[in-house]
């Protein structure tokens, strides 16, 4: 997608980031990861995508890095089909499939390739070429006394499990010369996958060995699921105990991550001499306008990340990042959005509104659509009135900031009300519980409905699309009560046929209010729809840790007064479990009523004045909050115009020209 990743780089720089770094980029066909996005510089086509990207980070005062891959046993290698190769022959990753063994031949072409790739970097007037080797890459694989168990001078010592990387150094310096800075990611220690390089051990001794020849040290922690942890299982900064010995081995810049978003949190650290630089993956997403906003002084204005980590699972998915606090990332070139500017109403043109109205737009729900609806209309220009049925805004954010580990998820209200509380043309009503009367007579000409959803408690979910019989017999806990605080003693069967982060988080609060929780899920892991985002693995240490009772594999399918009957989804066999509770966590019910009685009387709605009725948010189709904060986005784009999605498509090729390849 180089057009929709040129335009999103050019936001972020835009935005102030001082450097624009690609994501991984492969030097050659051996290191190919499709279906998951990644570029290349593998030939000129290449290099003239990347000197366009260059060219528009560059128009905007950054400077450009490209973060060079070569990713042995990690490939996959689906497109190119060429053999993986690694430091030894081993099972890849994520394909049932084994690396070669490199010999001599296999490093020369590896290295050469990795030269290429930095000229042709060079040549796309890139500022910085990155030699990665971190989340698990190949360089790493050949420092890893685990993985590396060669006996030639690549082999063995720490100085020869090292070597490769220092060439990979040494050559990249060769090629772009005092034209380009050559950056090195390194992963200090390898928590999640035990490989042999922890900071007190051989991750040091690397940064030592290698202090100075790099121009950059961005160092982190890894793989993936360590670096990119969620705000569930680590706080900003959790990286630094770490990486913060780096700066006192080497005098070359340093550049940390950790989900910072708190500018002393930043200015801290650079002052206490702990990093040169702050990098940021998820806050730069979350706010491509961070670093500008500090610089302005507008620190309340930072829409701050809430690791939540649906931006890796959509990275993952091949499609645009899509993040929950940004709507706008990844619609840069896809419907040519700004995360801070935004058409003002007279731009576009609006159906004609007959008499005087005090407000254009009634939005009736302030949870994540409704506020992001409110707010971006109101910025666009519109007069809204916001009616709440409660005492605060903020919905199911705030009510899921309530559980266990997601307290950050507050943070979708907490900017929206910041923001809207400085707009003169938002109204905020609260205890407004409307019914169709009120909103005929309020008179505003567009009606949005976001009234959410609530769980439901009959069962109804993925694997049951009917209700669960008896499942009043045993008291129930909806998700909502546990949400407003239900705290039950004694044993509770959190049946979770989600199978998202929501039930997990349900079960730890639970625990922590006093109960003892059976989980059990027709899923044959648990949390499988949170493997995307990363947290799984540490979902289930939780759980286990807790002391968490885990049944997987099993459909609920009856309830008694104390006891739950279930049935292995795979054998067909009967288990019943006790219980006090049963907590089930299936699917939810849109709030549509009042959507729907409005919809189905069009002659009062025209009567009342009112030229558009929409409804957007979970009160639509239950989702990610990231689905109703870009419904309420989309709405107030939207207003007046139509919808339109351009996509990133290569031409085709004349019919008259042959393939490329070696019979050309
Ligand atoms: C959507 C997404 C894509 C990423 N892709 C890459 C990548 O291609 N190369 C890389 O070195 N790190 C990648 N990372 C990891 C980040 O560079 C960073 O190390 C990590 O997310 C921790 O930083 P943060 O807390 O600022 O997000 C990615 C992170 C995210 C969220
Ligand atoms: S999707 Fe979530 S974790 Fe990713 S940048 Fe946005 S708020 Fe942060």
């Amino acid at each position: 997608m180089p057009n929709a990743l040129r335009a999103m780089r050019e936001v972020k720089a835009e935005g102030g980031w001082g450097v624009v770094c690609t994501e991984y980029c492969s030097t050659d066909p051996g290191s190919d990861n499709h279906p998951h996005p990644f570029c290349t510089l593998w030939d000129e086509t290449d290099q003239h995508v990347m000197a366009g990207l260059a060219d528009a980070i560059h128009r905007q005062g950054a400077l450009a890095g490209v973060e060079l891959w070569m990713a042995g046993y990690s490939s996959r290698n689906n497109l190119t089909r060429t053999p993986p190769v690694a430091a030894m022959s081993m099972p890849t990753k994520y394909a049932p499939l084994q690396t070669r063994h490199m010999d001599k031949a296999d490093l020369r072409a590896l290295r050469q390739s990795h030269r290429a790739a930095a000229l042709r970097a060079r040549a796309a007037e890139m500022d910085i070429v990155y030699v990665y080797a971190s989340h698990g890459n190949l360089p790493l694989q050949f420092l890893s006394p685990v993985q590396n168990r060669r006996t030639d001078e690549y082999g063995g010592s720490f100085e020869n499990r090292a070597r490769l990387m220092r060439e990979l150094l040494e050559d990249t310096h060769d090629a772009v010369g005092d034209r380009c800075a050559v950056a090195l990611r390194f992963a200090v220690s390898t928590l999640d996958a035990d490989i042999g390089i922890a900071a007190e051990g051989e991750g040091r001794d690397l940064v030592e060995y290698l202090a100075e020849l790099p121009d950059l040290w961005d160092v982190n922690i890894g793989g993936y699921p360590t670096d990119t942890r969620t705000a569930r299982f680590a706080e900003e900064g959790a990286q630094e105990a770490h990486v913060d010995f780096v700066k006192t081995v080497t005098t070359k810049p340093v550049v940390t991550v950790g989900r910072y978003t708190s500018p002393d949190l930043m200015a801290a650290r650079v002052r206490k001499g702990k990093t040169d630089f702050i990098g940021a993956a998820r806050p730069s997403i979350a706010d491509p306008f961070l670093p500008r906003k500090i610089a302005e002084g507008r620190i309340e204005d930072i829409r701050e990340c809430i690791g939540c980590n649906i931006c890796v699972m959509s990275d993952a998915q091949g499609v645009p990042i899509r993040c929950t606090q940004n709507p706008t990332m990844g619609e840069e070139y896809t419907r040519g959005w700004h995360p801070e500017h935004i058409a003002p109403r007279d731009t576009q043109i609006a159906p004609a509104v007959t008499g005087a109205v005090e407000f254009d737009i009634l939005l009736v729900g302030g949870g994540p659509a409704g506020l992001e609806a409110a707010r971006a209309s109101a910025q666009r220009g519109y007069r809204v009135a916001l009616a709440e049925a409660g005492t605060a805004l903020g919905g199911r954010a705030l009510r899921e900031a309530r559980l266990a580990g997601l307290s950050s998820f507050g943070r979708v209200a907490d900017w929206r009300i910041g923001q809207i509380a400085k707009m003169p043309n938002v109204e905020v009503f609260f205890d407004s519980r409307l019914t169709p009367e009120d909103i005929l007579e309020f008179g505003a000409p567009h009606v949005c409905i976001a009234t959410g959803a609530s769980w439901r408690t009959d069962g109804t979910g993925r694997s049951s699309f009917a209700a669960v019989e008896g499942i009043g017999a045993a008291p129930i806990l909806s998700p909502d009560a546990i949400m407003d605080g239900a705290a039950p003693s004694g044993k509770v069967v959190l049946y979770d046929d989600d199978h998202f982060y929501l039930a997990s988080a349900l079960a730890e609060t639970l625990v922590t209010r006093g109960a003892r929780v059976t989980f059990v899920t027709g899923a044959d892991i648990v949390s499988p729809l949170c493997v995307p985002t990363l947290e799984q693995p540490a979902i289930l240490r939780r759980m286990l840790s807790l002391g968490i009772e885990i049944v997987t594999s099993h459909r609920l399918v009856r309830v008694t007064e104390r006891m739950v009957e279930c049935v292995h989804i795979w054998s067909g066999e009967t288990r019943r479990i006790d219980c006090d509770h049963i907590a089930p966590v299936t699917s939810r019910e849109p709030e549509a009523h009042l959507y729907r009685t409005l919809r189905d009387a069009p002659h009062r709605l025209s009567d009342g004045g009112i030229i558009d009725l929409r409804r957007i948010g979970d009160c639509d189709a239950p989702g990610l909050i990231a689905h109703a904060v870009y419904a309420g986005h989309h709405y107030a784009r939207t207003l007046t115009v139509r919808d339109t999605v351009r996509r990133d498509r290569s031409a085709l090729q004349p019919s008259n020209q042959p393939a490329p390849g070696p019979d050309r």
